[in-house]
């Protein structure tokens, strides 16, 4: 499903995102940024050890990344050329900041990726997995969040296509019916 907007497209489709072919894929990661399950797990995996080992520089200049934040690493042995790694809220109930942070981490991924000149970023559904967010609530956050930027990028310049990929149909389906009615 695709959605056209002022100043770019919104995407969605069903995958592996580490199997996206674009100029940056973004990594639901932790603080420590060393790697751990879920998407975070197969980007390592599948990228290999380059990423770890640019991670690791990041952290000894910078600290553990707070969430919300983004910092970019290349993609090792992703057909991705970049790697994006952002850190999505723990849900707590929803009442302790978590749909900013959430939007946050996904500003500040495509704030990163202009910076770097890029035209396509690909998403994964942060924080719906282990970090327990409801999809139900996150989709609204994440399709607002690309839709405000697609729309007032002008100024911006460079990023023109936003996708998706959600690893399972239902979190599709959310995000289909959320990005039918934006
Ligand atoms: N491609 C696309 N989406 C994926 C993939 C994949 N290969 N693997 C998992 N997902 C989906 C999950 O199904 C979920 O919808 O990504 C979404 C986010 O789930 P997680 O990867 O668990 O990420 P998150 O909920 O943000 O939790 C982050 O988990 O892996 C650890 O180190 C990570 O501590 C961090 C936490």
């Amino acid at each position: 499903m695709k959605r056209v907007f002022a100043f770019g497209t919104i995407e969605l489709k069903q995958g592996d995102l580490t199997e996206e072919p674009v100029d940056a894929i973004v990594n639901a990661a932790n603080s420590s940024l060393m790697g751990g399950g879920g998407v975070d797990g197969a980007i390592h995996r599948r990228g290999g050890p380059t990423i770890v080992k640019e991670c690791k520089v990041i952290v000894k200049e910078k600290g553990s990344l707070p969430p919300g934040n983004a910092v970019i690493t290349h993609g090792g042995n992703l057909p991705a050329t970049y790697v994006i790694h952002t850190v999505g809220p723990i849900w707590r109930g929803g009442k302790g900041g978590e749909a900013e942070t959430l939007r946050n981490a996904y500003n500040n991924s495509l704030e990163l990726a202009e910076t770097m000149g890029l035209t396509s970023v690909a998403f994964p559904s942060i924080s719906t997995g282990a970090y327990g967010y409801p999809v139900e609530e996150a989709v609204n956050v994440a399709l607002q969040a690309a839709k405000d930027f697609l729309m007032t990028s002008k100024k911006h310049g460079s990023v023109e296509r936003v996708i998706f990929v959600l690893f399972d149909n239902s979190t599709l389906s959310v995000y289909e019916r959320t990005l039918s009615e934006l």
